[in-house]
């Protein structure tokens, strides 16, 4: 249903979902209001423009949107912001900190979406991702979303197309 928020993600993020990666036990679970700043100190480093600390706040209070965190050892890592609407799925943002990356993190969320979106009866799965982002493309390729248009000019700064990924549920 459109806007509903309770199902395996939302039940694993109450209550934090874990796993371990090499020497790091990593927890993911909805963010919090008091992470936000920590959060937004994060979104500085690794997207240009950055969301501001207001976007992420919009997001606790967006129904549609699932936002979470990726924590290890006190420290947030990463996060994630997922749009449900009706039988359509919308990934806004997947984040992993440089030090944590290629060890399957992003993976592995991107595995509770996708469980999520299928517990959700979603038949696309969509996300917007630089055409130059090969890292993103190469994650988002593997678990079977595919190219299926390009937006002109999506990001700035630097400027450059987005392309519009879907996957098929
Ligand atoms: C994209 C991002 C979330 C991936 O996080 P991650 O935890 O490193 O992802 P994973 O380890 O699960 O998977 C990364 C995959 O990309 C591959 N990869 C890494 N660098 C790559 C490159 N330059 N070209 C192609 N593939 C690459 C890795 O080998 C791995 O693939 P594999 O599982 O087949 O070995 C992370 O790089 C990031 O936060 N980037 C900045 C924010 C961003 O661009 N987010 C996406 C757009 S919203």
């Amino acid at each position: 249903m459109p806007g509903e928020k309770s199902d395996l993600m939302e039940a694993a993020v109450a209550s934090a979902v874990r796993k371990q990666f090499g020497r790091h036990m990593v927890a993911l679970r909805r963010m919090s209001d008091d992470e936000i700043a920590d959060v937004a100190t994060l979104e500085q480093q690794l997207f240009d423009p950055p969301w501001s600390a207001d976007s992420f706040r919009a997001e606790l209070h967006n129904t549609v949107s699932t936002t979470v965190v990726l924590q290890s050892d006190g420290r947030i890592i990463g996060y994630a912001v997922v749009w449900l609407i009706g039988d359509e799925m919308e990934i806004i943002k997947i984040a992993v900190a440089p030090p944590f990356r290629n060890q399957g993190i992003a993976s592995w969320t991107l595995e509770l979406m996708l469980e999520r979106a299928r517990r959700h009866h979603v038949s696309h799965v969509f996300i917007h991702v630089r055409r130059s982002n090969a890292s993103a493309i190469h994650l988002y390729e593997k678990y079977g979303f595919t190219t299926q248009g390009k937006r002109l000019d999506y990001y700035a700064a630097p400027r450059e197309d987005a392309l519009l990924m879907v996957a098929k549920i």
